[in-house]
């Protein structure tokens, strides 16, 4: 288990003080550094064909960009290459637990692991990441320099596929070592070359735009087959303007628009589908028999151990009269006498069986739980 200290801060200081605020270098953030994962094993996933990632070169600062699925590594260089992998905490358990330290963020926010391996000199070039980033210093060294958001920067493309910032001043300037982390916020421009084969692992928050939200609820709507409320105007009478929409006219259709996500038990059911939806397909393992509800209290005797798997997107939401937790875009409607119970699937990475013995005894909870064990995002502990 990774323990995480930020400089003198309590995490509570972090959030008041640097959080979508400031840049913050973090020295030795975790002591005793081990990688979670080899170099080899990152080039096994970029292999995959469901798995995204990117090989980036800058010989002679010509900056060239490559997207997998990789058959061979000859971009790899021994110098000026960058191989970089998305979401590898859905696909390497290992991995995935990197991110737990980082959860005193809520569930909902955190996106995914970014793993990246770079040889000296490689990176990906200056610029500008629209969500807030923890970047973890694995085996090797690697030279970061981090500014201050500045409205006057020109992003440009180095290539179709390689967005970069002009130069930039820096306030952090620092050469990381296994264990230190830089904490980012949206907008800062950032850039890091390596000084010798180094990992680097980002920890990468996501923070949905307006767009993102309402065409997201629109196909909610579709969907259901809601929001069928159409514009009516009882009480119209003649005006002498007939190529006016009027200013009574456009709060009319704002509030018909409004009304569609002002049912709070709709809006909260397709936050949770829409907000727990994992970022891939992502790789568990059902249970070969699967379970039925019946044998699910033999199956959690009290001692056992319960996991989440890695990657797997959690959360939930008080309604007034019950509890609807999302897991993996799946929502389940309980009782809000489980609330305890569903923190314990939500907010921590495992506990103990005997921790949700009463809920265990109510059907609705129990067949909750057999599916979750059944579809792998959950599963017992195995003994060491
Ligand atoms: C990297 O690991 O090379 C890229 C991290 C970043 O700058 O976002
Ligand atoms: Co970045």
């Amino acid at each position: 288990m990774y323990e995480l200290t930020i400089n003198q801060l309590s995490h509570a200081e972090f959030l008041s003080q640097y959080w979508q605020k400031l840049p913050l270098l973090i020295k030795g953030g975790f002591t005793d550094f081990e990688d979670p994962i080899e170099p080899e094993e990152l080039a096994g996933l970029a292999m995959e064909e469901s798995i995204e990632s990117r090989l980036i070169t800058n010989h002679k600062n010509d900056w060239q960009s490559y997207h997998g699925p990789f058959e061979d590594f000859s971009k790899l260089t021994e110098q000026h290459s960058t191989l970089l992998v998305q979401a590898v905490d859905h696909w390497h358990p290992i991995a995935a637990q990197l991110l737990e330290p980082f959860r005193f963020i809520p569930n909902w926010r955190i996106d995914d692991l970014m793993v990246s391996y770079s040889t000296p000199h490689g990176g990906v070039g200056p610029h500008l990441d629209q969500y807030d980033v923890f970047i973890i210093q694995g085996q090797g060294k690697r030279h970061w320099r981090v500014g201050l958001p500045d409205v006057n920067l020109k992003q440009f493309a180095q290539n179709k596929s390689l967005l970069q910032v002009e130069q930039f001043d820096a306030t952090i300037d620092a050469v990381l070592e296994p264990g230190d982390i830089l904490y980012i916020p949206p907008g800062c421009p950032h850039e890091g070359y390596a000084l010798e084969n180094a990992l680097n692992y980002s920890v990468g928050f996501r923070a949905p735009d307006q767009k993102d939200f309402l065409s997201g609820f629109a196909d909610h709507l579709i969907d259901s087959e809601k929001g069928l409320t159409r514009y009516s105007d009882p009480t119209l009478s003649i005006r002498d303007s007939k190529g006016e929409l009027t200013a009574q006219e456009i709060v009319q259709i704002q509030t018909l628009m409004q009304d569609a996500l002002n049912d709070p038990e709709q809006l909260k059911h397709w936050l949770g589908a829409m907000l727990s939806q994992p970022k891939h397909d992502m790789d568990l393992a059902p249970l070969d028999p699967p379970l039925s509800t019946q044998d699910l209290a033999t199956y959690v005797s009290a001692n056992e151990v319960i996991e989440r798997a890695g990657g797997v997107r959690a959360m939930y939401q008080v309604l007034p009269a019950s509890i609807v937790i999302s897991v993996n875009g799946e929502n389940y409607s309980l009782a809000a006498k489980h609330l305890e119970s569903v923190k314990l699937l939500t907010d921590l990475p495992h506990f103990s069986g005997s921790e949700i013995e009463d809920s265990l005894n109510c059907i609705e909870f129990a067949q909750m739980l057999t599916k979750l064990f059944n579809e792998g995002t959950y599963f017992l502990q195995e003994d060491d």
